[in-house]
């Protein structure tokens, strides 16, 4: 079982993913199973039981009360056992423990978002400890997300207005990807995260360092930061650096130049009009652009505005 684990399932890296795949290969082995017996009783009926010459009458049977419960027993008998297994795994699944490690969670198109205990954020990346359950209480602002980490297993809606909750304890340290799997708009399969699973100790220590959070590292200037944010803030997945056409306006030789807008005016891309797009980018919309863009008010702070536009100036 093992062997066939590796061969066709994502590694599993959670405590529980090894119950989701005994489940799993349990369905699927046992309609194999059905299926080929099925099949070859069907095939060996049709050989042994052909008409051998014109006039031969099939007998009339009209039923067997044996048979027939018997096929219809050995079916319900299944059905149970496979739903009683399932219902114990997903509650197990569902109910979380009471000592997890709690992480808010905004899906957004299309980043995820993570906020910690201490205040600190991150974009895209979830740190949690290794050998601790974790618990995420997930929303969206906007749309439905759904977050889906094969490697452990779980996958749960995320909805605008209303929580939802999953759960997972990853033993080793390591990373493991984070899809979207609810089709979201235009950047829905960009919208990925990593989840890094820290050795015991050195997540207390990375939370400390990001305690807070949002601040210009010291080592950066602010061009370089902004090109961090833009990385980080998913920017980058709407609008190039280097010209090509995504699904917002390329940021290179945007800067100082005229634009013209949906509503047939102009207008010239400066430190207030960059600023604006970012806090109420629907008010002035690119012309040959759709409006998909969210806000970001209340998301990105003035500092790190700053630096995004300090970033675009230098995409010449
Ligand atoms: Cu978010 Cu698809």
């Amino acid at each position: 079982m093992d062997a066939l684990n590796d061969l066709l399932l994502p590694p599993a890296k959670s405590t529980l993913a090894h119950q989701t795949d005994t489940l799993f290969w349990f369905v699927h082995l046992s309609g194999l199973v059905l299926t080929i017996g099925l099949i070859g009783v069907l095939i060996y009926f049709v050989i042994k039981y052909r008409r051998e010459s014109e006039d031969e009458v099939t007998p009339l049977i009209t039923h067997n009360n044996k048979l027939e419960v018997t096929w219809s027993v050995i079916p319900l008998i299944m059905v149970l056992i496979v739903f009683g297994w399932g219902y114990q795994v997903f509650m197990e699944q569902r109910v979380a423990p009471d000592d997890a490690y709690e992480v808010n969670v905004t899906g957004q198109k299309w980043i995820w978002q993570f906020t910690y205990e201490n205040g600190a954020r991150t974009n895209g990346e979830l740190h949690v400890p290794a050998g601790r359950p974790v618990k995420l209480i997930m929303n969206s602002s906007d749309v439905i997300h759904s977050f889906y980490v094969p490697d452990y297993r779980i996958k749960q809606d995320v909805l605008p207005g209303r929580y939802t909750e999953v759960w997972f304890n990853a033993p080793e340290p390591g990373e493991s990807i984070v899809f979207c799997t609810e089709y979201c708009g235009t950047s829905h399969s960009d919208m990925t995260a990593k989840v890094i699973v820290h050795e015991e100790g050195e997540f207390e220590n990375w939370l400390a360092d990001n305690a807070g959070g949002g601040g210009m590292p010291e080592d950066l200037a602010p061009a370089e930061w902004g090109e961090q944010l833009a990385q980080e803030w998913a920017c980058s997945t709407c609008h190039s650096a280097d010209g090509s056409d995504m699904t917002g306006p390329t940021w290179q030789g945007l800067f100082g130049h005229e634009v013209q807008l949906s509503d047939g005016s102009t207008v010239t891309a400066d430190e207030n009009y960059i600023r604006e797009s970012i806090l109420e980018p629907g008010a002035k919309v690119v012309d040959g652009y759709p409006n998909v863009m969210n806000t970001y008010q209340g998301q990105l702070n003035d500092e790190q505005i700053n630096a995004i536009i300090e970033y675009i100036k230098t995409l010449k």
